[in-house]
């Protein structure tokens, strides 16, 4: 069984599907505890779900590494196997990324090296392309450009807006992330064998 912390920072639907996937006693793997950055509205799932939540908010430390320090002291409470970033919005400082890769994802809505940053659907969008895509990574200390584990592409259909194209792709995210996750708590994957560092 692979025990997962999941960190957010926003609705949390991506989460929500993999905690549905857990839900099957066949289902390899169980979220033990989800993480925040802020008030996130998808920590209400951990009531949903019955699993503990934890909030480290940003803003009230005096420097992301010391806000860094204390996530990771409340992520290595879980013990867990693997952490997933889903939709969590803040970049992680070096040493936490260091303790944790390379088994530490995160989902991304483009097709990396395409759009990397906080804005891969807005910049998708705004550059005209066809199509864009869903990416999961290993996180290492760049931004978006960690080794990907999976990734497929999404067309940029006619008169999608951010919101439309963005609802597109993260249905393809959360397929890859709970295929992902399936396949490296079988030794399909193995996140040894994609890290940078
Ligand atoms: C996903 O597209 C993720 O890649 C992006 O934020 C979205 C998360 O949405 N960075 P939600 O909080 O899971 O609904």
């Amino acid at each position: 069984m692979l025990n997962l912390v999941v960190l957010i920072s926003g609705a949390g639907s991506n989460l929500r599907s993999l905690l549905e996937a857990c839900r099957d006693a066949e289902y390899p793997a169980r979220v033990v505890a989800i993480g925040a950055d802020r008030d996130a509205d998808g920590l209400e799932l951990g009531e949903e779900y019955g699993i503990s939540t934890f909030t480290v908010p940003f803003t009230s430390h005096p420097s992301r590494e010391a806000w860094g320090d204390e996530l990771l002291a409340q992520i290595q409470l879980w013990d867990a196997d693997l952490v997933v970033l889903s939709g969590f919005m803040r970049l992680l400082p070096p040493r936490v990324v260091a303790a944790l890769t390379p088994n530490l994802l995160n989902t991304h809505p483009a097709y990396l090296p395409e759009f990397p940053g906080a804005h891969g659907v807005r910049d998708a969008l705004a550059a005209g392309v066809a199509e864009t895509g869903a990416s999961l990574i290993v996180v290492d200390t760049g931004v978006d450009d960690g080794p990907v584990i999976a990734q497929e592409r999404v067309p940029v259909l006619p008169g999608d807006t951010q919101a439309s194209l963005h609802e597109r792709i993260k249905i393809v995210e959360r397929r890859l992330l709970v295929q992902a996750v399936l396949d490296i708590a079988n030794g399909h994957v193995d996140l040894k064998e994609h890290s940078h560092i």
